[in-house]
């Protein structure tokens, strides 16, 4: 195995070293420390973070191979800087038994370009009236820890309790899409001036906030761990700030575009802005930028999306939500938090590594992640350009899908290089293998 020398890097955009990668490992930090029989990469001082951890992919196979595959999917994450992305259990079949979510875990080991954890589903097809077999995907090949009806909410209440019951014996966790579904039938947008001005069905705040408050509260009754899913509001950061104030074992997510854009988007009825959770006010957004700052919530989650043409370039009404995300998360969180002074480099990689890696319980794992830049460590890296900022050009993704948010934006901080155990996944910009 080629072992490489990356020379004049920034660990946490601190000092500059130079960094040995051998065997899968870091295996030395220092200055000008000797070539030997390395491959030499010069950082030119670029930042150094572990491998970024994704809690919250749609790699869409099996069944939606046209939108993305595992292949093209972990590609679009290498490129923007991942490791490792958890894969959602909406796809067709539904990740609800041992067998999906193994299937699912061995097109990762063979075709991926990062780690792939695959989610179980909650209930049995998502259809929010059975348990799945938790456990069974739990003691499977692809050690489920994350469980997540994403893309539909557990709304009944005493199947939420069984589930967070049931998940305490392996040490898993119950991620939420909390929207309580009597409150957004046909709802298309954020509920306020914008879709009142628009004649669209509202998708109101307390839909989201209601779920989050009770299932904190069934969270802690049955002493478990729940995370929330791309919080969107304002009101659900204050529900989440007194949930730990309480010292409940909860944790959530908020995605790079409820960080960046407003619903203020939907006067272009452009249903690339269309995703659910919807796009809401500018004070919502800077709730969520206040509360990723001060850790109330805990990380950021890409919740990757990708949609075949036919079923996002519609009319608004008739479109899918959803937004790609993995291979511009990095650059919408150095906009948004990193250049404004609200985060250093190391706390994003607590927020896009460590912490993501402890809630899916990869840091321990047999291929651990999410773990600390240092001597030993599995060489799981992403380099980043923090001087170099890049437009975004939705025809240059390695996904499968293009439906981007932010197509022409720019940028600051490009990803130049990936290393998944010491190897290369992206080097200069572009795919190791190419
Ligand atoms: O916008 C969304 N798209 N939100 C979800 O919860 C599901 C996701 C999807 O699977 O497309
Ligand atoms: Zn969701």
């Amino acid at each position: 195995m080629i072992s490489y020398l990356l020379r004049d890097v920034r660990p946490y955009g601190e000092g500059a070293v130079d960094v040995r990668l051998a065997e899968g490992r870091i295996v030395e930090i220092g200055r000008a420390l000797t070539e030997g029989d390395a491959r030499v990469y010069d950082g030119e001082g670029a930042v150094l973070l572990p491998g970024l951890v994704d809690l919250h992919t749609h790699l869409r196979e099996p069944g939606r191979e046209d939108a993305e595959t595992v292949e093209s999917g972990t590609l679009a994450a290498a490129l923007g800087g991942f490791t490792a992305v958890h894969a959602m259990a909406n796809t067709d079949p539904v990740a609800d038994t041992a067998g999906v979510v193994e299937q699912v875990w061995r097109l990762g080991r063979e075709s991926a370009h990062c780690d792939v954890a695959p989610v179980g589903a909650v209930t049995v097809g998502l259809g929010g009236e059975h348990l799945a077999e938790l456990g069974a995907m739990a003691d499977s090949a692809a050690r489920v820890r994350v469980f997540s009806d994403d893309g539909r909410c557990v709304s009944d209440a005493g199947l939420m309790r069984r589930a967070l019951e049931y998940v305490k014996a392996f040490d898993g966790v119950i991620a939420q899409h909390a929207q309580e579904p009597r409150l957004t039938v046909g709802s298309q947008m954020n509920e306020g001036v914008n879709s009142s001005l628009l004649g669209l069905t509202g998708w109101p705040a307390v839909a989201e906030e209601a779920v989050i408050a009770r299932d904190c509260l069934l969270a802690a009754h049955v002493d478990s761990r729940l995370h929330v899913c791309h919080v969107s509001t304002a009101g659900s950061v204050e529900l989440l700030r007194w949930a730990k104030a309480k010292g409940w074992d909860v944790t959530a997510e908020v995605t790079p575009h409820h960080l960046l854009l407003t619903d203020d988007l939907a006067t272009t009825y452009d249903p690339v802005f269309k995703v659910n959770p919807p796009l809401r006010t500018s004070a919502d957004v800077d709730a969520l930028r206040a509360g990723l700052a001060d850790g109330t919530i805990d990380c950021v989650a890409t919740d990757h999306a990708p949609h075949a043409l036919e079923d996002k370039e519609a009319e608004w009404g008739a479109a899918l939500p959803g937004m790609t995300g993995l291979e511009t998360a990095l650059g919408v969180v150095a906009l948004t938090m990193v250049a404004p002074g609200r985060l250093t480099w190391r706390q994003v990689s607590e927020r896009m590594s460590s912490v993501p890696a402890r809630i899916g319980r990869l840091e321990n794992g047999p291929q651990p992640q999410g773990r600390p830049l240092a001597v030993g460590e599995p060489a799981n890296l992403c380099l980043v350009d923090d001087t170099l900022s890049w437009a975004v050009d939705p025809a240059a993704s390695a996904s499968r899908s293009r439906n981007t948010p932010f197509a022409g934006r720019r940028l600051p901080a490009r990803v130049v290089a990936t290393f998944l155990r010491g190897r290369p996944t992206v080097l200069d910009g572009k795919p190791a293998s190419s």
